[in-house]
């Protein structure tokens, strides 16, 4: 079966839950700790083996292409200060075998409409989507464990987790049955479903794996939940077709789409974070300590 080297990032989402923060900046480019969202996307996609990145940008996204490309002048600059770990670390935002390719999406239409823009790029390939505002956090990567079930069972991967059933409107949502370890098999999805009308409690996260084929259903699909054309209906019309399984992977995921999400995020990532990590566990336990009154904190 075909390797997946080519991972789609659709990035022309306008990010208003975090207006006004995203009034002049991309949502991808808000970092946590140091770094932003696209590059903890990108360097997850790196590592499941991808090498060739696609962008599927829009309107004031300008800063992600200067993100991942060479910085001249501040290579200069900071090489004429001295400053060596720095330098590298900006050199170093993409290894020199993967390639990125921008495309853009001139009308905000839906995700599964982004998606079909990389169909030129992508061809007959099996390929990764990858949403930045999910982040990860897991060894190994969220992919590279969705590219090894890719392999085992030769067939598209969704990631999924079990969400809250009242939270159901903020998913695609899969009917599944449980097969092998993690992993389930899927007779329909649906896209952001009422609670009571949810098939089951798994929610796919932003990380799929599919096969080619879905540009050609996502060519088909008509606008669905909330005015937009879906991945989920052009999937649910793929399984027709083909088996997709979803995978319940390991470790934790921030939704950085949402204001509190984006907050445990900041917190998760700094305690871990080889520079600040140490002093600030330390910060958040003494907090923890003292339980100070609101008000006295103020
Ligand atoms: C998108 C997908 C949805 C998926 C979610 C994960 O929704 O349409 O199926 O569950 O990402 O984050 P969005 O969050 O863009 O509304």
């Amino acid at each position: 079966m075909a390797e997946v080297r080519k991972a789609v990032f659709p990035v022309a989402g306008l990010g208003t839950r975090f207006l006004p923060a995203t009034k002049a900046n991309a949502k991808e480019m808000m970092p946590v700790v140091d770094k932003p969202l696209i590059q903890y996307a990108v360097e997850e996609a790196i590592a499941a083996g991808c090498d060739q990145l696609i962008f599927i940008s829009g309107r004031g996204k300008r800063a992600i292409a200067d993100h991942f490309d060479v910085s001249y002048e501040l290579e200069i600059e900071l090489e004429k200060r001295g400053k060596t770990a720095l330098l590298e670390q900006v050199r170093n935002i993409l290894p020199s075998h993967v390639s990125t390719i921008f495309l853009r999406q001139p009308y905000p239409l839906g995700l599964g409409h982004a998606v079909l823009m990389a169909r030129p790029v992508v061809g007959d390939e099996p390929f990764a989507v990858l949403l930045a505002d999910d982040l990860m956090l897991s060894e190994p990567p969220v992919l590279a464990q969705m590219v090894e079930q890719y392999h085992r069972y030769q067939a598209g991967i969704l990631g999924v987790e079990e969400i809250q059933r009242e939270h159901s409107t903020r998913y695609g949502v899969v009917d599944a049955r449980p097969w092998d370890d993690r992993i389930y098999q899927i007779s329909g999805i649906v896209e952001k479903p009422k609670p009571e009308d949810a098939p089951s409690n798994l929610g796919v996260v932003g990380r799929y794996i599919l096969p080619a084929r879905v540009f050609h259903f996502l060519e088909q699909t008509q606008q669905g939940a909330g005015g937009e054309i879906q991945l989920t209906d052009a999937i649910a019309h793929l399984l027709n077709e083909r088996q997709v399984l979803a995978y319940r992977f390991s470790g934790q995921r921030f939704d950085c789409g949402d204001k509190l999400g984006y907050l445990k995020a900041t917190i998760a990532f700094g305690k871990l974070h080889p520079e600040v990590g140490a002093d600030f566990t330390q910060y958040m336990d003494s907090l923890c300590e003292h339980q100070a009154p609101v008000e006295t904190v103020l």
